[in-house]
């Protein structure tokens, strides 16, 4: 039987000599990864593999990045993360370098540079591209390249055309997408226990190459879907503006549920009942941030305007979002009954949702931005956000706790669910406020709590 140049040592190989013992076994099927772009998709990822029995190496072109990573930190907060990396790396599992050239001896790259939003839109490939160049230039022919940065629909076919003029000078690797489907907070939990593992193929021939990578999960058991990569890569965007659809419905149905003393999370319980519909991503809160949701809903209706297709379900989605927090702070103000020019509102939460210290996209900055232009002074507090949140807008003020985010505030508004919103000391946040107003647009607080200290309690789209 001819050897596949994709197969994973020890898989498909016809012998007559003993099988190998199962220790044997997994040992042949440990591969070497090239992992580029040391990032949060690219950290969980190189975690995953490694845990799996790979050996990883991550390479990225900051410097101080790697060698906080070689000191044994994360660079980024991720939980469970840095205890992860300093364990692989310890167990001989993982490396870090600056060099951008694969390992003699690895048998794939995979690709985790970021997709930002730049002057060319949203996703823009600019940083895949170049990264899959210079691997094309100095990878073998048998070595195979994946993409786990989102792409745009289009991505495919720039990263088709890269690999045609490459071989005009000869054969060269084959370059596979795998779009990774995790969340960040629970990245490795996502990694370990994937909804499905998605790769795709440039050329038909790269179907085995697309294989091999879904292959490198096998020990994950999860559903396998191999295709061509302009399906993979809109399996990719789809889900995540499906998922935008089911939270921005929701916040929607919050706001009807405010005027008609209905309970959003009774209304969504009683929806998500019905399989068809399902109850996950149907929590409403002070609407969507992160790095993926709110830029693929602006992505796909540009794609769909660029293709003439008229969408208006899909492009309504990210105007829903950013009416939503308008929504949010009108209601504070309705709330407040005094104008919010001038008042003085905290913010506990920055991050754009608990378990990170993300604040990309956060809806707790675009309230705090739309509290300033009402002429609002906001002091915001987040355990985790309080550095990146600074770097993202210097103009906000940040306080070290919650009680000091609070004084001489009329109202507090909850803005990220984090668990320690939950035993914040309503006594003394009460001593220090000037008013009495609490709104909760993440349904977080102890309510007995917030009553006990005299304060006013209001949670977007519950009843109390
Ligand atoms: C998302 C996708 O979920 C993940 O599959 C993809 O690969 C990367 O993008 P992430 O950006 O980490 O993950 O955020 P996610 O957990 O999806 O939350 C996005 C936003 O929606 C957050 O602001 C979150 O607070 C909000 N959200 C989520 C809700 O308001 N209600 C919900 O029910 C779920």
């Amino acid at each position: 039987m001819p050897r596949s140049p994709y197969h994973l040592p020890g898989q498909h190989i016809a012998s007559a000599s003993p099988q190998p013992s199962l220790a044997a076994r997994e040992q042949e099927s440990r591969v070497h990864l090239f992992l580029v772009g040391a990032g949060p998709v690219g950290l969980v990822t190189a975690v995953g593999f490694a845990r799996l029995g790979h050996h990883v190496t991550v390479s990225d072109i900051d410097a101080r990045r790697i060698a906080t990573l070689a000191a044994g930190r994360s660079p980024i907060f991720e939980p469970g993360l840095e205890e992860a990396l300093r364990a692989e790396t310890a167990a001989g599992r993982m490396d870090f370098t600056v060099d951008p050239t694969p390992p003699v001896g690895s048998a794939f790259s995979i690709v985790c540079v970021g997709t930002p939003t730049d002057a060319s839109g949203p996703l823009s490939t600019a940083q895949v591209e170049s990264v899959v160049s210079a691997l094309l230039a100095v990878a073998p022919p048998e070595h195979v390249v994946a993409v786990r940065s989102t792409l745009p629909v289009e991505g495919p076919e720039r990263l088709s055309r890269l690999v045609i003029e490459r071989r005009v000078a000869g054969p060269c690797p084959s370059v596979v997408t795998n779009p990774e489907f995790m969340r960040e907070g629970a990245g490795l939990r996502d990694f370990d226990v994937p909804s499905r593992v998605v790769t795709g193929w440039l050329f038909p021939e790269d179907r085995e190459a697309a294989q091999a990578v879904a292959d490198l999960y096998g020990p994950l058991n999860a559903p396998v879907l191999v295709a061509d990569a302009r399906s993979v890569a809109l399996i990719k965007l789809a889900s995540n503006v499906f998922l935008a659809t089911k939270i921005a419905f929701a916040n929607e149905l919050a706001r009807i549920c405010d005027a008609t003393g209905a309970d959003v999370d009774l209304v969504t319980a009683g929806v998500g009942m019905d399989d068809r519909i399902g109850k996950a991503f149907l929590s409403a809160g002070p609407g969507i941030g992160g790095s993926c949701l709110p830029e693929q809903t602006v992505a796909l209706p540009l794609l769909s305007a660029r293709l003439g297709i008229p969408t208006p379900l899909i492009d309504a989605v990210s105007r829903s979002n950013v009416s939503h927090q308008q929504a949010v702070v009108g209601r504070l103000g309705a709330l407040l009954g005094e104008p919010l020019g001038g008042a003085r509102v905290a913010l506990l939460g920055l991050a754009f949702k608990a378990g990170t210290d993300d604040v990309r996209e956060s809806p707790a900055l675009a309230i705090a931005r739309e509290l300033h232009a009402a002429g609002t002074s906001v002091s915001g507090y987040d355990p985790r956000a309080a550095d990146t949140a600074h770097r993202a807008d210097a103009s906000l003020e940040i306080a070290p706790d919650p009680v000091s985010a609070a004084r001489d505030a009329a109202a507090v508004v909850i803005a990220t669910e984090w668990p320690e919103f939950r035993s914040v000391d309503w006594g003394a946040m009460r001593a220090a406020m000037r008013g009495d107003l609490v709104y909760d647009t993440r349904n977080v607080v102890d309510r007995s709590a917030v009553a006990a200290a005299g304060l006013r309690l209001e949670i977007l789209g519950r009843r109390v």
